[in-house]
């Protein structure tokens, strides 16, 4: 251990998990039952095929099944901080059957929020990065660096439309655990992560933003508030502060990101959750923090790795700590009025992707593939002179 001036106490509680010690399908899933699955069918055609904003407890109603989602809500908040909901009938379904599925469970445990400038409700997460330029992470392949996503969400989800032709799962691990490590072994650095990083915004959603592209000041990576542990850590964010707004890292600052990521793909850490199609995974945003392994894909988009993501607000929980805000909900109440109906409806989208591979490749414009973190090793190659080629 190193001398430090602070001393920092561990976090005991259920909240702190190795993946190494954990069997998620006993501690973290949840299978749905025939029952369950009835009822969720009749509540899809009580919805009918309204629109995502319009899709509620009221219009999404579940009797039985909402209680018992409420009391998993309460052990993303107070327990493990992930849930697999697994068994539901992907085969049986539409593609936008299972969105508004999805939509409707998901409106059982908090409000869908905007996420990024263009208002979608409903992410897709899929390989288009030879279709469309300068995509962001979640439209590119190859693994991804652990993560939490925009400070406004509280919990993060996703559910796979269609597993990856090998590999892809997703890779979660516990802030607790990571920090207590931090206390044990590293505690010099532990106060480089509690001071912070400062963030800057993806361009387009820092141009439709209601504040400044850059963070006023540094945004802890850990905060504890009440004996529960909150993290902000977006690789994104980080580097274009460093690449675009003026930011030099010091280099405990480099080392603290590194020992960080390093942790977190350390096998006694991590836990990997391989999606088959119809899973739904929710996580705590705030205390785990999620990335995923490389995997090989299809070419035609319309077969490809396809996972819809939603990020939902939750009024009932404590808010997060003031000064890891960066991303308000103010910022996804201004995003979501960009939305047009249907436009992120999983076969709307795909269809208007297909035709775009079709037509770059009637004209021998395909873009090479993109895998953004395979990219950058360590916060030390974040160079201004390295300019990126598409967000990360
Ligand atoms: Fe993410």
């Amino acid at each position: 251990m190193r001398s430090t001036d602070v001393a920092f106490e561990k976090i005991e509680t259920e909240s702190a998990w190795k993946g190494s010690e954990v069997d998620y399908r006993a501690e973290m899933m949840h299978r749905f039952t025939a029952d369950e699955v009835a009822e969720v069918d009749a509540a899809l055609k009580a919805c009918g095929e309204r629109d995502i904003p319009e899709i509620t407890t009221a219009t999404f109603p579940l009797p039985g099944l909402g209680p018992t989602m409420k009391r998993l809500r309460d052990g993303l908040l107070d327990g493990r901080g992930v849930l697999l909901m697994r068994g539901f009938p992907r085969d049986r379904y539409t593609a936008d059957e299972m969105a508004r599925v999805y939509i409707g469970l998901g409106a059982h445990l908090g409000r869908p929020l905007a996420q990024s400038w263009q208002g979608q409700l409903l992410g897709s997460v899929i390989d288009i990065s030879d279709v469309v330029e300068k995509v962001r992470g979640y439209n590119a392949g190859g693994g991804q660096h652990f993560h939490i996503d925009g400070s406004a969400c509280d919990i993060v989800s996703l559910m796979c439309l269609r597993a990856a032709k090998s590999g892809g799962a997703s890779r979660i691990v516990s802030v607790a655990a990571l920090y207590n490590w931090f206390v044990e072994h590293r505690p010099d650095l532990l106060q480089v992560l509690m001071r912070g990083y400062y963030h800057r915004n993806h361009e387009m959603d820092a141009q439709h933003s209601l504040q400044p592209p850059q963070s006023a000041g540094r945004i802890p990576v850990f905060a504890i508030r009440d004996g529960r542990i909150s993290c902000v850590i977006d690789t994104g964010c980080l580097r274009y502060a460093v690449h675009f707004g003026g930011v030099t890292l010091t280099p405990e600052e480099v080392e603290a990101y590194d020992v960080l990521q390093a942790q977190a793909r350390s096998e006694e850490f991590f836990l990997d959750m391989n999606f088959e199609a119809g899973d739904i995974q929710f996580l705590n945003n705030r205390a785990v923090m999620h990335g995923r392994t490389d995997y090989e894909d299809h070419d035609d988009v319309e077969r490809r790795r396809h996972l819809l993501r939603l990020w939902l607000h939750v009024p009932d929980w404590p808010a997060r700590p003031d000064d890891q805000i960066f991303m308000t909900l103010g910022d996804c109440h201004h995003w979501a009025r960009r939305r047009t109906p249907f436009m992120d409806m999983p076969t709307e989208y795909l269809a208007r992707l297909t035709a775009e591979q079709e037509e770059r490749r009637r004209r021998q414009t395909v873009l090479p593939r993109l895998a953004p973190s395979q990219r950058y090793r360590s916060a030390g190659d974040w160079q201004p002179e390295a300019q990126p080629a598409s967000a990360g």
